[in-house]
């Protein structure tokens, strides 16, 4: 009988052809960026809501009971009129009982800082959540005690002393603010000039069929508080461009324009800290850090807006012409801001020169952590460096060469099956000798120490955590428990203090065995990373500390891990020992802690470029000490690649090349 291909050479050829293009698809899809794995706004309720809505659409807010309380200025915000229906979006927002009063306070800090907060009254079911440990400490005796509030006869805006040439105005009706300079009485910063400011407040659901879970890729959010997002517009004034907010990767350091006339299809800028599996050069999808704090410039001047919130967050940048294409409007950015919870505890920044705004802005965070001397010089890491001959002669390959370097790096393959705080005690059974040869030449180790326990009660470090309820939980109250690096995993509830203390300890010479003192330490996967939830990260109902849920403070998780791990250093050293810790998540005040790099890039041009603007960005938000791969993590660069991301890497302040383990070995001798 005739085979299937005597018959029909050009079908087994076609099937062929068809198999081949299959299989290209199916790798193409499995490295590239998944896009799909990720919420964008549409699929993001409060954000869909927000977007959707038109200047001045929503019922208004006015100020009442404007007065001087305790040195601060303090309102109500009250419905300006009886509610009427609201226009835009698909929700039923005119469904919402009549609001409770809102509480405003404004505040004054020295040096040009104007700070608002907005929260609900106490007889809402519940407290907001509002990030605690951020601001410095000091922040509160710093406050300046306001003494005069004029008003105009008219009563229709109260303003105060603001700083040395500016004021702050609080209009009443509708309510908005503005920071003014005083003598032209010219706008420098805004908020609700357009009439955005949405606030809902917590309620009891209107009946049992109220639906108040979300789904995403399979999984539920049970949401058991409901709704509770929200969102204001900002206007920055006298601005010809706008920074900050990282983390997005982007070619552009300026801020461009995510919606209005002629941006077609665009996401806003999301902020929630994610582990994202090969990030595209150029894109507003979030990342593993978040800092809401934006800058502005202009001919005229330099101002910013800082809003404390961890919750999730998206950021509109709006082109000239969003609100009225026939007269866009000239010397001015307008900004939507979105949250999913928490309260309004905005920040904004007179600037009026660029370093003026930085300085107002790490007055209030903290400024950056003095680094150690080798931290600045370079630094060798790869995933992984096998073992001590490994790491012998990778050392010995430096000094061949005569490549200065100060550091050497070890991934996760050096513990015992990815229990931090331990060694592979087959590849790694003399970690002590490996550092003091390391340190005889004046050279450092770092380890890697990620927040995911493995759920083994034989790991003293586990049993410690279980026993002590020191675990995040889940929205049925128990540990809650994930996939990671470590197979099924359990996380430390880094909010609560004393679980700090704790995770702190484990840094003591005495707890971690092999640990000497030039041994250093690298958090990785604190968003946290966890690999078997939809965004991979943890569910938003997750429940911290205080009962307080994980979708109000995940863009902070890895801060708090951040600080746990560097204030370990710190007391390991007694306090003499100046920490060095490098963190993949981040937040606002992550500078006082040590330094960040980048994640996970690719070997190539585009990310290579990409890494100046994001680095810059990080600068421009409070945290200077910051890095990229130098070659890229994923992927293979070639020799010329290679070589100009040395060359830039050597300026970047925080100078390290790694790469992933299905790499080939890249020491820069290894190029010819
Ligand atoms: C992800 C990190 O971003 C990367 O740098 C590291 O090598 C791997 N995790 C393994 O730990």
């Amino acid at each position: 009988m005739p085979s299937l291909a005597d018959r029909s050479p050009p079908i087994l050829l076609l099937l062929l052809l068809l198999l081949l293009l299959l299989l290209l698809l199916f790798f193409s899809a499995a490295s590239a960026w998944k896009k799909d794995e990720f919420r964008n706004c549409e699929q993001t309720p409060f954000c869909k809501r927000a977007r959707g809505r038109k200047p001045h659409s929503i019922p208004s807010l006015s100020a009442a009971d404007v007065s001087l309380s305790d040195g601060a200025v303090s309102a109500r915000l009250l419905p300006s009129q009886p509610l009427r229906q609201a226009t835009a979006g698909d929700d039923p927002e005119s469904d919402r009982d009549p609001p409770r009063p809102l509480l405003l306070r404004l505040s004054v800090y020295p040096g040009g800082v104007l700070r608002l907060q907005i929260d609900e009254d106490p007889s809402a079911p519940r407290r907001r959540f509002q990030v605690p440990d951020v601001l410095l400490p000091d922040l509160d005796n710093r406050r300046l005690w306001l003494p005069r509030l004029s008003s105009p006869a008219a009563g229709s805006s109260s303003s105060f002393y603001l700083a040395d040439g500016f004021e702050a105005v609080l209009i009443h009706d509708p309510f908005e603010i503005q920071v003014r300079w005083k003598g032209s009485g010219e706008p420098v910063l805004s908020l609700n000039s357009h009439g955005l400011f949405d606030f809902e407040q917590l309620r009891a659901k209107k009946n049992d069929d109220e639906d108040w879970e979300e789904r995403f890729r399979g999984h539920t959010d049970t949401r058991p508080h409901g709704p509770q997002s929200i969102s204001f517009d900002v206007s920055f004034h006298s601005a010809d461009f706008v920074y900050g907010i990282p983390e997005h990767a982007s070619s552009s350091l300026s801020l461009r324009p995510t919606s209005g006339p002629g941006v077609e299809h665009s996401e806003p800028y999301r902020l929630f800290n994610l582990d994202v599996f090969e990030y595209v050069a150029d894109s507003p999808f979030g990342l593993y850090g978040a800092i809401p704090f934006m800058l502005s410039h202009g001919a005229g001047s330099s101002s910013g807006f800082f809003w404390l919130n961890a919750a999730e967050m998206q950021i509109d940048v709006l082109a000239p012409g969003w609100d009225d294409p026939a007269a866009p409007a000239k010397g001015r950015i307008d900004t939507l801001w979105m949250s999913e919870a928490g309260v309004v505890d905005a920040f904004f920044f007179v600037g009026p020169e660029p370093k003026d705004v930085l300085r107002q802005y790490t007055g209030i965070t903290g400024t950056p952590a003095m680094p150690q001397e080798f931290a600045v010089a370079y630094h060798q890491c790869r995933w992984n460096y096998r073992d001590e001959q490994d790491v012998a002669a990778v050392d010995a390959g430096f000094d061949e060469h005569d490549i200065p370097y100060d550091v050497l790096w070890l991934d996760i393959e050096h513990t015992d099956g990815k229990r931090y705080f331990t060694w592979d005690r087959v590849l790694f059974p003399n970690p002590k000798e490996m550092q003091e040869k390391l340190a005889a030449k004046g050279r450092h180790m770092v380890t890697i120490v990620d927040p995911h326990i493995k759920r083994d009660d034989s790991f003293y470090i586990h049993k410690e955590a279980t026993e002590r309820g020191y675990y995040v939980k889940d929205a049925t109250g128990k540990d809650f428990d994930g996939w990671c690096w470590a197979g099924s995993s359990s996380y430390g509830d880094v909010l609560n203090p004393k679980v700090r203390e704790w995770w702190a300890e484990k840094f003591s010479f005495q707890n971690y065995v092999g640990s000497t003192p030039t041994l250093y330490i690298w958090n990785d996967m604190n968003e946290p990373s966890v690999f078997n939830i939809p965004e991979i990260t943890m569910p938003r109902d997750a429940i911290h500390y205080g009962d307080v849920e994980h979708r109000e403070l995940h863009n902070a998780y890895g801060y708090y891990f951040h600080m746990a791990t560097s204030n370990g250093l710190l007391k390991r050293g007694n306090g003499k020992d100046r920490p060095f810790v490098l963190s993949r998540a981040f937040f606002a005040g992550s500078q006082r802690y040590g330094t960040v790099w980048t994640g996970d890039n690719s070997a190539n041009w585009d990310q290579l470029r990409a890494s100046v603007p994001m680095i810059l960005t990080l600068g421009l938000t409070g945290l200077s000490f910051s890095g990229a791969d130098v070659g890229g993590f994923f992927g293979n660069p070639e020799p010329e690649l290679l070589v100009r991301w040395y060359q830039l890497g050597a300026y970047y302040p925080f100078f390290r090349a790694h790469a992933h383990q299905d790499t080939k070995r890249r020491e820069p001798w290894l190029f010819g």
